[in-house]
């Protein structure tokens, strides 16, 4: 979590920072800072708590130039949220000013050791640890700067990028990192600074990666050079990035949710481009292509990942098991990480993540590689860590998603869930020819019946004006779209604040049955699939003690139309495609109470888009 950008060049840092940041306020919005360092080569901390704008304003009126600086957008671990928690954090003699993404473990040791050396500490962070311990042995050692930053991360436990600057030295920003993200822009005679491309992407599309354990030197006149922690000199690669400004921008809708929510039917169209062929029927992804022994050899699948993207895993165990007839288990990464996982060689992993940042995701496949696994990974977000770690994958190509609950990220990894399971499936020669042609055929008309449930928004809207008054909403599914109960559920949680369940509907009558009243909202996907009679039964158990009923159900269902008290309707498909269909109105149902409660959408409190601490 927490968004870090940095700038030296000709231009002033100013502007280009605090545009940065608000790109990046997605990773953590709860305080801001920036450091500069102007023409009298004087060192400038601002930081506040709240949001970017909140720095904008303390800033006005102070000195705010210089062509060197670092910025932050933090989301709190250690230390409240405040001004003095935030970062940037000073040196003793104020000579360095440093921003920190990720967790010291072992910060409190170190602390406790800098102070028995006199060095006071003015916030609770475990990042002003670092600032102090590198002047500490920068003036102990008589040593470079650099060499002070990599004797001192040498005895660092845990996660980081950083970036410092020294007004003793103020052409040069060094960074590094350990697990958590940072890129470097080379433009011409300016080099830039963030956690992803997105703040760089409108100045340079060169772009350099860094690896874990490297330490970069950016100097103006000198560039780029990159060694190891240990001190070995590497050749950076850089990369062109192809990431397009306007897709970061909100295009005329409120929120980046919304417009990510509309934008689904044209991002599951780039997430099959090339890959599904109806004229060919025939779906290829290159990953199974290149690795077909691998993975038909599979005994069994393992899925692993957090949020949002575990409940897609959850999807794709179902299509999976289905089409395959692979076991597959699906697993939070957090928990895989910390029990007595049995992986074994012949064990496929599929890792899921949007940001391919998050940090139980990354540790959780380090140890299913250590223990012989084979990784797959399923990310959007491109040349990120989780695909430099995996040993092959699938982009799902459906664009940078700003908005902190996930929409189209997870109707991506669906539809990259989907094609794994048919191409799969086929390389396999198990599934019927006829059901093939008819899965392409479906999956293909998948972003036409997308846009025609978008249709619907403005009832969904209105409805969401009801329901503003609920505590508390059950959510409830079977087969494929039990999982599609969860996602809503955690839909309404993360944004409108209401608690909410998702719950397998046959579930409900062992517990939740128990919170039904006239008060309590329902929502159930009911959609005539070979579960739907059963759906309907539970649907009268919550009639019968008078909860009311919100039922998505396929076009013309007048049965259900006249058991629920309001209806949502679909487009009707095949059942293992039906979650791309019904998450849509879960997605607008959140989003609309949130912003009638007045919440905010893109920014929910206490979370953050890209999750790098464990
Ligand atoms: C955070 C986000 C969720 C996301 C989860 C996993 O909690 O707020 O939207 O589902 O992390 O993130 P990933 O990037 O690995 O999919």
């Amino acid at each position: 979590m927490c968004g870090i950008v940095g700038y030296v060049g000709k231009q002033q840092a100013y502007p280009i920072l605090i545009k940065g940041l608000h790109r990046l306020e997605y990773r953590g919005y709860d305080s801001a800072g920036l450091a500069l360092i102007n023409a009298n080569d004087e060192l400038n901390v601002y930081k506040t708590k709240g949001k970017v704008v909140n720095l904008e304003h303390f800033v006005e009126g102070k000195d705010s130039t210089g062509c060197i600086g670092i910025a932050h957008t933090r989301w709190a671990t250690h230390g409240e949220p405040s001004q003095i928690n935030a970062h940037p954090h000073y040196s003793k003699t104020k000579n360095i000013a440093l921003i920190h993404n990720g967790i010291i473990e072992n910060y409190a040791d170190l602390k406790k050791k800098l102070q028995a050396k006199g060095i006071e500490f003015v916030s609770d962070t475990d990042t002003e640890v670092l600032v102090h311990l590198i002047e500490y042995i920068y003036q102990r050692d008589k040593s470079n700067m650099v060499t002070a930053v990599q004797v001192a991360l040498n005895q660092v436990i845990g996660a980081y990028a950083i970036a410092i600057i020294d007004r003793n030295n103020p052409e040069t920003l060094i960074v590094a990192r350990k697990s958590s993200p940072l890129v470097i822009g080379i433009g011409d005679g300016e080099f830039f600074l963030a956690s992803d491309a997105s703040p760089i992407v409108e100045y340079t599309k060169q772009m350099i990666f860094l690896d874990n354990d490297e330490i970069a030197v950016i100097n103006l006149k000198s560039g780029v050079k990159v060694k190891k922690l240990n001190n070995v000199e590497v050749t950076p690669e850089i990369k062109e990035v192809m990431l397009d400004v306007g897709q970061l921008e909100k295009g005329g809708y409120p929120h980046f949710m919304l417009k990510e929510i509309f934008e689904q039917p044209e991002c599951l169209i780039n997430c099959m481009k090339g890959r599904v062929n109806v004229d060919l029927n025939d779906v290829k992804l290159a990953a199974i292509i290149d690795n077909k022994q691998t993975l038909l050899n599979a005994n069994r699948i393992v899925i692993l990942a957090c949020g949002t993207s575990w409940h897609s895993g959850l999807i794709g165990k179902y299509l999976i098991e289905t089409f395959c007839k692979i076991p597959v288990d699906v697993e939070y990464a957090s928990e895989f990480r910390y029990r007595n996982s049995v992986i074994s060689p012949n064990d496929v992993v599929i890792a899921i993540s949007q940001s391919g940042e998050t940090a139980d995701t990354l540790a959780a496949i380090e140890l299913a590689r250590e223990k012989g696994a084979f990784v797959y990974g399923i990310c959007n977000a491109v040349g990120s860590s989780i695909p430099r770690v995996t040993h092959t994958g699938s982009y799902i190509h459906v664009g940078p998603e700003i908005g902190v609950a996930s929409t189209k990220a997870f109707t991506g990894q669906v539809t990259v869930l989907t094609m794994f399971a048919l191409a799969l499936a086929k390389a396999k020669n198990i599934i019927e020819h006829d059901k093939f042609l008819e899965m392409i055929k479906e999956l293909s008309l998948i972003p036409d019946k997308i846009r025609e449930v978008l249709k619907h928004n403005d009832k969904i809207a209105d409805l969401a004006k009801i329901f503003t008054y609920a505590r508390n909403f059950i959510y409830l599914g079977r087969g494929y779209c039990f999982p599609v109960a969860l996602e809503g559920a955690l839909k309404l949680k993360e944004i409108s604040y209401i608690h909410a369940e998702g719950y397998p509907a046959a579930e409900m009558k062992h517990g939740p049955i128990a919170l039904i009243d006239e008060e309590m909202p329902v929502v159930f996907i009911a959609t005539q699939n070979s579960l739907y009679e059963k759906v309907v039964s539970n649907m009268q158990e919550v009639k019968a003690r008078k909860g009311r009923i919100i039922a998505i159900v396929n076009k013309g269902d007048h049965k259900l139309q006249e058991l629920a008290d309001y209806c949502i309707e679909v487009p009707a498909t095949v059942d293992s495609l039906e979650p791309l269909i019904t998450s849509i109105p879960m997605q607008l149902l959140a989003y609309h109470i949130a912003v009638c409660k007045g919440k905010n959408v893109d920014q929910p409190r206490n979370l953050a888009k890209s999750v790098t601490v464990e």
